[in-house]
């Protein structure tokens, strides 16, 4: 008999004591290849059930008639998966030699156990020990399937351990996410980094349907990008990144880089869970902005930089600009200066020379023509003057002059020059040092500067004369002027304005933009040329319809103004309705001498020659003072004066003179009063008040010698 299936072919323990048994089981066991092992008594039999290769155990029931707890015991304590299988051999006719229930008690005692009555029967054996042996291997298999199981399981824990330690061990917050974003799992850092906030607890204590509960640690300005970067990733998949600031243990915001990857599932490719790190980034972007701080202020430093640089380049060209022009003007200056030094000697022969004629010619035409001569001889002489104050040339007399006194003086005659359409404004600081300047010529160009005002201002306007102090050279005078204390007056119009291309050309002599015959070009040279000449500066400010300032920096008086100039600024009281007789063939000068001695109250007519005065004053009563321009056409100042003393209507006379020598008409003029021109108001009033005071001169007897009476006890 062969069985094939006994693939743990272990030995059967056998234990049958009676008769012959045991070999007759040998050797059936023994004819299907199976190993029987025979035990002695029943102690022999439980030690060797502990063998791992025991298959089943035979027991012949008389065997188990005492010492059973020792079995009992071995098959209480086997293994969860063992049911060791015995087969018991029983007597068909049990009763007669045993106990009758003992059969029954002895398999409840073996529990898995099969029955066999002897007299044996061969195939029952085997097949009853072939079952037993299958069933055995069977329970084998299980607990090698059972140990493999609890393997795997050990080995699990053993690796989820060693996962936690490694991912506690982090030095970054790492969390899980289940598919739907929901957070299952942060490491001891997280809790470590950010605390346990209540967000934090809440996750652990209870699955939150919120997809992202530590939003509570999320910064304010950074929740509502972060979670929809966050649910952008989950429902799309794709791996999430981002920055945000969370808020940390030590009560802080600091910013970290989020990432968390999808794990998919092997088969279907689903996501299971994300997996999740923080990392503070916290110095990086302090740094980063740092950074930018810096960039940004080496961006405004440079671009600071290139502004000044050129500024300075702007600066620069208009230094050279300036240099250019106070270059030209100075070459200008001494050209002119020159030929006007010429000239002026040449115009003094030529009027000396036209006077001798005029005087010595029987022939009227001849002396007409010497007059016509002469009258252009001495328009040139005033041109070759305003040529020689551009050019420096000029005899000044500078002395000490408030400024105050000065434009108050003056403010009548600006008044007048600039007509009723002008307004004129005076605002000068109240406290002004004097300046060290030539008065009679400082007149002169504040109204030199007025009337070109007024020529801007056609349609009306306001003229505003400033003043004010310079305790020290500004910047950008500092090419024009040498260190000191000076003091400035500004004369500024509301007119047309000029050009930078008028403006760059306005001080140059003849320079005018107005029709040929109304300007000489001459005002603003003159300007200049005084200006300098007095050691100070002159400045124009102007744009097309904006109005000019021309500013005039005159060097400031160590010493007072003379006190006696308070008296002159005071003018005498004008001796009331005394009535003056002017001679002047320059309109220009007999207008405004009409007007100065208007303006002090006196009685005014004017003559503009010899013969219109004589033909006056000998249809009038005697005037009580005859002021005469010495150098005239036709009948000179002298030849008025000698045929008025004649007729007894000249008791008092008065000269003014517009030139130093005098040439051909200086033997009449000897012990004459005398004004020279051009004057100041203030020299004027006092010289016009002094010989008003002087007695009258008695009727010429005989055309000789001059009778002057002493200066009587009242004159000044
Ligand atoms: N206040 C001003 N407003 C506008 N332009 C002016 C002013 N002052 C001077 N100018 C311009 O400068 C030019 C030169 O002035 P400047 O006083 O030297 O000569 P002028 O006034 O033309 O002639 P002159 O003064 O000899 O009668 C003027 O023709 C005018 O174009
Ligand atoms: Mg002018």
């Amino acid at each position: 008999m062969q069985n094939a299936d006994f693939r743990v072919p272990g030995p059967v323990l056998v234990l049958a004591p009676s008769g012959r048994d045991a070999t007759v089981i040998g050797r059936l066991l023994g004819e299907v290849g199976l190993n029987a092992a025979p035990c002695v008594d029943l102690a022999a039999l439980v030690q060797r059930l502990d063998e791992p290769d025991v298959g089943a155990a035979l027991v012949a029931q008389e065997a188990l008639s005492r010492d059973t707890p020792l079995l009992r015991r071995w098959i209480a304590e086997q293994p969860p998966w063992s049911d060791f299988p015995f087969i018991l051999l029983t007597f068909r006719d049990h009763t007669a030699r045993v106990d009758p229930h003992h059969p029954t008690r002895l398999a409840a005692t073996l529990g898995n156990v099969t029955v066999l009555e002897r007299p044996l029967h061969p195939v029952s054996l085997v097949s009853a020990v072939g079952a037993a042996l299958r069933a055995r291997h069977r329970q084998r298999e299980t607990a090698a399937l059972l140990a493999e199981r609890d393997r795997h399981a050990a080995a699990l824990r053993a690796s989820e351990a060693k996962f936690r330690a490694i991912v506690d061990g982090m030095p970054q917050p790492i969390w899980s996410a289940d598919a739907g974003g929901r957070p299952e799992f942060f490491n001891a850092r997280w809790l470590e980094v950010t605390g346990t906030t209540p967000s934090v607890r809440k996750l652990q204590s209870q699955a939150s349907a919120e997809p992202f509960v530590w939003d509570h640690l999320l910064h304010p300005d950074d929740f509502d990008r972060t979670v929809d970067e966050w649910r952008a990733a989950v429902r799309s998949g794709v791996p999430f990144r981002s920055e945000f600031r969370l808020h940390t243990t030590d009560g802080t915001w600091r910013w970290f880089t989020g990432r968390a990857l999808p794990v998919h599932d092997d088969l279907s490719g689903e996501i299971v869970r994300w997996f999740g790190s923080c990392t503070d980034i916290d110095n990086a972007v302090r740094a980063r902005e740092a950074l930018t701080r810096s960039t940004e202020e080496l961006e405004r430093l440079v671009s600071e930089r290139t502004a000044s640089l050129q500024r300075e380049m702007l600066e620069r060209e208009k230094a050279e600009a300036a240099l250019a022009q106070a270059q030209k003007m100075e070459a200008v200056g001494q050209l002119t200066g020159g030929v006007a030094h010429d000239f002026n000697n040449l115009l003094t022969a030529v009027l000396g020379s036209l006077q001798m004629i005029g005087k010595r010619a029987d022939d009227p035409q001849i002396r007409r023509f010497a007059d016509n001569a002469r009258r252009a001889a001495e328009r040139g002489a005033r041109l070759t003057q305003q040529l020689l104050a551009f050019s420096r040339r000029q005899r000044l007399t500078p002395e000490p002059v408030d400024l105050h006194r000065l434009v108050a003086e003056i403010g009548d005659l600006l008044t007048r020059a600039v007509g009723a359409t002008v307004t004129l404004k005076t605002q000068l600081a109240e406290v002004l040092p004097p300046a060290f300047v030539d008065p009679t010529q400082l007149e002169l160009v504040l109204l030199n500067l007025a009337i070109n005002a007024r020529d801007a201002m056609q349609d009306g306007g306001a003229l505003t004369i400033t003043g004010f102090a310079l305790p020290s050279v500004p910047l950008e005078l500092a090419e024009d002027l040498a260190a000191g204390s000076y003091v400035a007056i500004a004369v500024i119009d509301t007119g047309s304005g000029m050009t930078p291309e008028v403006q760059e050309r306005a001080f140059e002599p003849f320079f005018t933009t107005k029709e040929q015959g109304k300007g000489t070009g001459l005002g603003l040279s003159q300007v200049y040329g005084f200006v300098r000449q007095s050691g100070g500066a002159v400045k124009l400010r102007s744009a097309p319809g904006q109005g000019t300032t021309v500013t005039l920096y005159l060097p400031r008086a160590e010493a007072a103004p003379p006190a006696d100039s308070d008296e002159e600024s005071d003018p005498p009281t004008p001796i009331r309705h005394a009535s003056i007789l002017v001679v002047d063939d320059d309109d220009d000068v007999r207008d405004l001498v009409v007007a100065m001695l208007e303006e002090l109250g006196y009685r005014v007519t004017a003559a503009e020659n010899g013969s219109i005065a004589l033909d006056l004053l000998s249809r009038n009563s005697p005037f009580d003072l005859l002021l005469a321009d010495v150098a005239m056409p036709g009948l000179s100042g002298v030849d008025v004066v000698h045929a008025a003393r004649e007729i007894g209507g000249a008791p008092r006379v008065l000269y003014a003179t517009g030139y130093a020598d005098l040439g051909a008409y200086r033997p009449g003029l000897e012990g004459e009063d005398m004004i020279r021109k051009p004057y100041r108001m203030a020299d004027l009033a006092a010289r016009v008040d002094r010989a008003l005071r002087a007695p009258p001169r008695r009727r010429e007897t005989d055309g000789g010698t001059v009778e002057r009476p002493p200066t009587a006890a009242g004159a000044q």
